[in-house]
């Protein structure tokens, strides 16, 4: 604990009223969102112990939303991701909670429903590009193969549409490329080739986990214009998952915080950038580099990630918090509102 670590030192600490609203219920701002995840948890089982990844996460999508889930490695984005395409593998299973697409609870569906809507109406780009490709096809023939299966198109078509796709992420001589095989391209390309094929039908949901990552600034910023302009054009919602604030800075309406399972805060991109109320969110929101700074001068959240198979009693981030008090290793914070369409998950309002 250190000068902060005393009730005196937190704003409002008499305002984390109990409520009987659930979270979902808390956030839920639509009648028919386009995506409507609620209390989700999904474990694995591992020989270490139960891991679990995702603790009760909910969030709502509209249609043509921008929303950035961003969170320190290990925080349970990726998991939550892969379950919106029911795609959890094992140790891993989802325990508990819903997902309902359009209305439709995805969790309920048969493979052969959930075959028709993802790549179709819902498609990913999976942070791992090169588990996501097949060695042995060409990489045409994948980028082409959502127009085949969900729209009918022949093999000479969408070998002609994934030229089409190949040239729009900024793949060169994409006439010449698109008969290449997996192997032959680099992380990059590959990366490119998998957004490509994610776009491929226009989805109204694109699930985009670390899209950029591995590119460098000037393809980053072709591929982040070439998703705001799908958005604009088609409507096409976006969960955009991201280290980089810069870029949920530029691009995301709204934007989750992931903290070890659980989202801790959740609002307008310039609620979150400008008046954020969870300490880790305060931590991360201060790590972006400032134009009028060196990097030098950034200061890191101190401490690390809880192990998802043990985490401690009360708040996951006490024992980083700067704010952190008695009660913050007893009481489990869970999300509330702390201003319009604004929730944080910390015992105070607005701890300073
Ligand atoms: N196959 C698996 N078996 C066991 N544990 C797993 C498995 N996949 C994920 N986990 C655990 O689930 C937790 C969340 O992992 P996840 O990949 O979702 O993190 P992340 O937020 O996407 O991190 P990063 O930013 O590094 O991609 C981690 O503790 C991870 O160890
Ligand atoms: S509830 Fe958690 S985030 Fe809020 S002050 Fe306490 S330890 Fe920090
Ligand atoms: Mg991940």
């Amino acid at each position: 604990m250190n000068e902060h670590a005393d009730a005196t030192s937190v704003s409002n600490d008499a305002s984390n009223e109990p409520t009987d609203e659930t979270e979902w219920e808390l956030i839920r701002q639509h009648e028919e969102p386009l995506l409507s995840v609620e209390n989700l948890h999904v474990r694995f089982d591992t020989e270490e112990g139960a891991v679990q990844a995702v603790d009760g996460v909910s969030l709502e999508i509209q249609a043509g939303e921008i929303v950035g889930l961003v969170g320190e490695s290990g925080c349970g984005k990726s998991v939550t991701s892969l379950s919106l395409m029911d795609l959890v593998e094992s140790p891993g299973t989802i325990q508990e909670g819903s997902i309902q697409f359009k209305g439709d609870e995805l969790l309920e569906m048969s493979d052969e429903e959930i075959r028709s809507v993802r790549g179709d109406e819902i498609s990913m780009v999976f942070q791992e590009p090169s588990s996501a490709l097949n060695p042995v096809f060409d990489v045409g023939w994948q980028v082409g193969e959502p127009l085949r299966v969900h729209r009918g198109l022949s093999e000479s078509a969408s070998r002609q549409r994934a030229v089409e796709l190949m040239t729009r992420v900024g793949i060169p001589s994409p006439e010449e490329r698109v008969d290449d095989y997996p192997h032959q391209f680099s992380g990059g390309m590959k990366q490119r080739a998998m957004i490509s094929m994610a776009l491929a039908n226009e989805p109204d949901l694109l699930i985009a986990d670390e899209p950029t990552t591995a590119l460098d600034v000037t393809i980053e910023a072709q591929i982040l214009d070439l998703i705001e302009e799908l958005n604009e054009e088609i409507g096409m919602a976006v969960l955009l998952i991201t280290h980089d604030l810069g870029v949920v800075a530029e691009i995301c309406d709204r934007v989750a915080v992931m903290y070890a399972g659980r989202i801790v805060e959740y609002g307008d991109v310039e609620d979150i950038f400008l008046d954020p109320r969870h300490p880790y969110t305060k931590g991360l929101v201060s790590c972006v580099p400032d134009p009028t700074t060196s990097e030098k001068d950034l200061k890191p959240i101190e401490g690390q990630v809880p192990d998802l198979a043990n985490t401690p009693d009360g708040c996951n981030f006490a024992p980083r918090c700067p704010y952190a008090t008695k009660e913050c290793t007893v009481d489990d914070p869970r999300l509330r509102d702390v201003a319009d369409d604004h929730f944080s998950a910390c015992l105070w309002e607005d701890p300073q």
